[in-house]
């Protein structure tokens, strides 16, 4: 049975004392939650090692919202897969779109960070998703196939069985503008036949695909209750312990 999943990327928000704050505000909220539902939070990296020595429930796990594509050496300002697995995280988020706009993030480096994620216990969460023009275009299910195919198809079945993908329209993300659930659900079917076609459909019906963009404690729900909607990737509403309580709590 694939897993249920809801991650809040803080992205670059929060100090470290606000940060806290928040987090042990997350974590009183789960006490009373004994769904099946894993919680990841992924906030700032100079927040995570103070947040895994505070983590007492179960189920609740941290991220990192980037690696380094090279595994160590003189690369001034990056995180390397090791460095973020010994401070405790357990995830990691790839290819991100603000990493692909931003960053010049390449389906390419995304999967070499994918690699390195895998090879140091890391669960990478590997990010796709279409431009509004190309959705307008009709052609985001070959954007989609496209970054699927050289970003996580490179790898074998075993590697491949221990990465969660997050699809998330770009034009849905911090806008407000959130998918219908009939668009969600095309999307990660269309995913799942993609994984099915390539490794087999036991691995394709194990992968947990996560829907982002504008998901909120009013419109969580309808879009996880999706038959391949697994749970989400939240922004914004992650930066508000009820708001985030409430979504994770949308995903039964
Ligand atoms: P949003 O961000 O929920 O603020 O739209 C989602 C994401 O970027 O993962």
């Amino acid at each position: 049975m694939r897993k249920k999943i809801v991650a809040g990327n803080w992205k670059m928000n929060k100090n470290y004392d606000e940060g806290i704050e928040l987090f042990i505000s997350i974590q009183q909220k789960l006490r009373d939650y004994h769904g099946e539902c894993k919680t990841v939070v992924i906030p700032p990296f100079i927040h995570i090692s103070r947040i895994r020595e505070l983590i007492e429930v179960e189920n609740l796990f941290l991220g990192g919202q980037n690696i380094s594509d090279k595994p160590s050496g003189a690369f001034t300002g990056e995180i390397s897969a090791d460095m973020l697995w010994s401070v405790g995280a357990n995830y990691v988020i790839i290819g991100h779109s603000e990493r692909r706009k931003y960053f010049g993030e390449t389906n390419q480096t995304c999967a070499q960070k994918i690699n390195l994620a895998i090879e140091n216990k890391l669960v990478p969460i590997y990010c796709v998703g279409e431009v509004v023009e190309q959705r307008k275009s009709g052609i985001h299910f070959k954007v989609i196939e496209q970054q699927i195919n050289e970003g996580i198809f490179v790898f074998g079945l075993q590697e491949f069985k221990e990465i969660v993908i997050a699809y998330e329209p770009v034009w849905a993300i911090g806008t407000g503008l959130t998918a219908t659930k009939e668009q969600a659900q095309e999307v990660h079917a269309f995913i799942r036949e993609l994984i099915s076609k390539k490794y087999t459909e036991k691995i394709a019906q194990n992968t947990t695909i996560l829907y982002g963009g504008s998901c909120n404690p009013s419109n969580a729900e309808d879009l996880f209750s999706q038959s391949d909607v697994d749970g989400g990737l939240i922004g914004g509403a992650s930066l508000n312990a009820d708001d985030f309580i409430a979504i994770i709590k949308a995903n039964k």
